[in-house]
């Protein structure tokens, strides 16, 4: 009998220091869950180096304050961003060039968190019609920070705080290649990679294919052709093995320009039948694809501007 009290006077004792423990300290809530934070991968005072010499400055980084100063960035075009620590959103004040040279400062991820951990790094592009925001697009797309997805949040939640309504978020999930590190690289390498020239042997075809079927007024074909190097782009050329580039080049820059903006301007033209205006949306094409060859260290591979010509040109 003593001994049943005492086991019970103890299991009260238990009982009342759980409880006790309970009151003083609730649950975290939620939101308090520790943050993901991101370190850059790559050594920062060289970056910064580099991007003071090409005449940068980090205090020029766009940090808007509004939705109002938000929609001052060209709507179509992308800009890197971070997410600091304290939740604010940090932009490269100027798009991200099509040619990344030696002398125009490149904004990258480090420079715009001054070297520092970040919750997200990508890019972001507006969508407007007019003057009315439609879209604001994000991805999780840095090679320094190789952010998980999930690191997102962290973006979309910076932007609903600068009052960006929530319907007009959208989210372009593209992991980085150059951010597989261990198993899973060995993993996506182990599965034979078709190389990057390979999947160009075919661009090139359909680029000129396409510019001759425009010529014949093959409407339907010349579209085709250029859809189907959307699709090589989206799918097949992220899963190809890149050559070796140049150090610090990365080529997603260009790929986003082919799929975001020169896939749809001249399939948009193609549909139109308006020869100048095909023929422009066509040179623009034919700019990021020698731009690309250009980041590659592989000039040579000249892609031509004009309808009809062979690709390369020879
Ligand atoms: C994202 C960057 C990028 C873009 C955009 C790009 N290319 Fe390429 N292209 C490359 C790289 C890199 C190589 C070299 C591949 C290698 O060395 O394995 C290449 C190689 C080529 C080759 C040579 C293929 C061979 O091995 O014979 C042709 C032709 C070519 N590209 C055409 C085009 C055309 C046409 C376009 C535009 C419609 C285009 N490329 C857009 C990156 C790009």
């Amino acid at each position: 009998m003593r001994a049943v009290l005492g086991a019970l006077a103890l299991l009260g004792g238990l009982l009342g220091a759980t409880l006790g423990i309970g009151c003083e300290k609730p649950a975290p809530p939620r939101e308090e869950a520790p943050a993901l934070l991101f370190d850059t991968r790559r050594p920062y005072d060289r970056e910064l180096e580099v991007f003071k010499k090409a005449g940068g400055d980090p205090t020029q980084a766009f940090r808007p304050q509004n939705l109002g100063d938000l929609t001052k960035l060209e709507p179509g075009k992308l800009f890197t961003y971070v997410v600091l620590p304290t939740s604010v959103l940090v932009l490269s004040p100027i798009p991200t060039p099509a040619v990344v040279t030696s002398s125009t400062p490149s904004w990258t991820h480090p420079i715009l968190a001054g070297g520092g951990a970040v919750l997200a790094a990508g890019s972001l592009r507006l969508e407007k019609h007019g003057d009315k925001l439609t879209k604001v697009i994000v991805d999780g797309d840095s090679d320094a920070y190789c952010p998980t997805s999930e690191a997102l949040r962290s973006t979309l939640a910076a932007l609903v705080g600068l009052g960006v309504p929530r319907d007009l978020l959208r989210v372009d999930h593209r992991p980085s290649s150059d951010c597989l590190v261990g198993p899973a690289a060995a993993a996506s390498s182990a599965a034979a990679k078709v190389s990057f020239g390979t999947v160009m042997v075919s661009v090139a075809r359909r680029f000129e294919v396409g510019g001759k079927a425009v010529l014949a007024k093959r409407w339907e074909l010349a579209r085709y052709q250029i859809e189907e190097i959307g699709e090589t782009f989206t799918n097949e050329l992220p899963a190809a093995a890149l050559p070796p580039l140049p150090p610090g080049v990365s080529l997603t820059a260009f790929e986003k320009l082919m799929v975001g903006r020169d896939v749809p301007a001249l399939e948009k033209a193609i549909d139109s039948h308006d020869l100048p205006a095909i023929e422009k949306a066509y040179a623009t094409m034919s700019t990021t694809c020698n731009a690309c060859h250009t980041a590659a260290g592989k000039a040579f591979i000249e892609v031509p501007s004009k309808l009809g010509e062979t690709a390369p040109r020879l």
